[in-house]
């Protein structure tokens, strides 16, 4: 069979994630066209995959100019730039991977639904943590009936110290207007993990948390606006040290060069990572950022059932795994997302599943416990065979999951429990008119 043709739609750290399945999998998937507007990172991608000079483009808007040049797009440009990308890409019969979130405009997530469904397009949200190894598992042992029926989950997103001060104090996601807020740029996929787990649909939540910590007034004393130019007794004290987090930590692991890949814009040298530090964005203190986005948020759920859940993001955690107790009507599961203990109150015997894969293709230390690699792996199956069975992110199920954190972030900010609206049912309808057979799977996961 001929490889699936991709063009990368935004070739920031994304758009490189995902095109890197290209490169491991030649034989199923092929990049051969980019459209971006930073050269230097046009560049790259197209001498990592010998895309021809007429089919680099500075803009989606270009790419789309023609006639279709793949067979599929992965759009990956930044949340208030999903829309547009869409609705030029869709009349052209392409299949349409998205990243998440579909956009932090209510209305502008319906318009997406509508606009792929009214073209016929093949369309799945990167909702990664659906497609991980540990997520297929647990979803598989919980519709065993391993522990019975689901009576309510606890969850947690221990975002971290520093990759909350690198992405949403310093970075792109720091400031609602200009992209989006805390729960849908971090925590979308949270909620519609719940969503999949639990299998019913949500009907009221209520939400709380702030921005308790990442601002002027808990700066400490003495400390000045940047880290580079900090006195060294405040600075060495500050666990938020841009110094530390990049300067400090260059060239040490993985980790460290894809953060100073960031900050230098796809330079990643030490000069540019001083230079980084000294003048751009990321090298600012984290009380004196222009930050709004929420550090800690809970929230409540009922589903129909009627099954309950906690979510709670927060920052102020080390960097590790999320983690989940399903508590259930005949047992109980704990999960560090590399582990699935589950515990039976009848034999009251508790079995591990470890899910780590020795291939290295899917470990939790690869591209989001494997996601990233999975969803590829579904998408452009699902492209190459006509067969959608394999894709659990798609319009419907999406849509219904980004409805519950707009429901959550209007309850954090009314102080109010918000019940999800009747009218969505309604819209629903009309948008399920047309429904590609790509929800069927997730459709079945909702109403059993
Ligand atoms: N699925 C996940 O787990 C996950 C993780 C991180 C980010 N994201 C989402 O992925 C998206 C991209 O994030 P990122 O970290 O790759 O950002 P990024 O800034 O690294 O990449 C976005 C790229 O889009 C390019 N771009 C801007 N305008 C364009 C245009 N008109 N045409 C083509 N390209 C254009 C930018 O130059 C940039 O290189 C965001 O929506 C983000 O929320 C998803």
């Amino acid at each position: 069979m001929k490889p699936v043709t991709i063009a990368i739609i935004g070739a920031g750290k994304r758009g490189e994630a995902y095109a890197a399945y290209a490169k491991r999998h030649p034989e199923e998937l092929r990049v051969v066209a980019v459209a971006e507007p930073r050269a230097l990172l046009r560049k790259r991608m197209a001498d990592e995959h010998c895309i021809p000079p007429d089919a680099c483009f500075e803009s989606y808007e270009d790419l789309a100019c023609h006639g279709k040049l793949a067979d599929m797009v992965a759009i990956c440009t930044q949340d208030r730039l999903h829309l547009a990308p869409v609705e030029a890409l869709a009349p052209k019969g392409y299949a349409i991977l998205l990243e998440k979130p579909l956009s932090p405009d209510p209305e502008e997530c319906e318009r997406i639904v509508e606009c792929v469904k009214r073209h016929g397009c093949l369309f799945a949200v990167c909702h990664v943590l659906l497609y991980t190894d540990l997520t297929r598992e647990l979803h598989s042992l919980l519709r065993k009936g391993a522990i019975g029926e689901i009576v309510s989950v606890q969850h947690l997103e221990p975002v971290g110290w520093w990759h909350q001060a690198h992405s949403f104090v310093r970075g792109n996601w720091r400031n609602e207007e200009e992209s989006s807020f805390m729960l849908l740029a971090k925590s979308c996929h949270d909620i519609d993990w719940l969503r999949h787990i639990v299998g019913r649909p949500c009907r009221r939540v209520s939400s709380f948390g702030s921005l308790r910590h990442f601002k002027r007034s808990e700066k400490p004393a003495g400390a000045s606006d940047r880290c580079w130019t900090c006195p060294d007794e405040v600075e060495s004290g500050c666990p938020y040290s841009a110094k530390r987090i990049y300067h400090g930590n260059f060239g040490r692991d993985k980790v460290a060069d894809y953060l100073n890949d960031i900050i230098t814009e796809g330079v990643g040298t030490w000069e540019a990572v001083e230079a980084a530090l000294k003048s751009g964005p990321y090298g600012r203190c984290v009380y004196e950022c222009d930050n709004d986005v929420v550090d800690h948020q809970t929230v409540m759920l009922e589903y129909e059932g009627p099954v309950t859940a906690t979510f709670t993001m927060t920052a102020f955690t080390p960097s590790m795994h999320r983690t989940a107790r399903i508590f259930g009507t005949r047992g109980f599961i704990e999960t560090d997302f590399v582990r699935i203990k589950v515990y039976d109150f009848l034999t009251e015997k508790e079995e591990v599943f470890d899910t780590r894969v020795a291939s290295g293709a899917s470990t939790a230390a690869s591209g989001h416990g494997g996601g990233d690699y999975h969803l590829m792996k579904a998408f452009v199956s699902a492209v190459a065979t006509g067969d959608a069975s394999g894709l659990w992110s798609g319009p419907d199920a999406t849509l219904e999951s980004h409805r519950t954190v707009f429901a959550a972030e209007e309850s954090r900010k009314s102080g109010k429990v918000v019940d999800l609206p009747l009218g969505a049912k309604v819209l629903d309808r009309r948008l399920h008119a047309n429904t590609g057979r790509q929800d069927a799977g997730a459709a079945a996961t909702v109403l059993h």
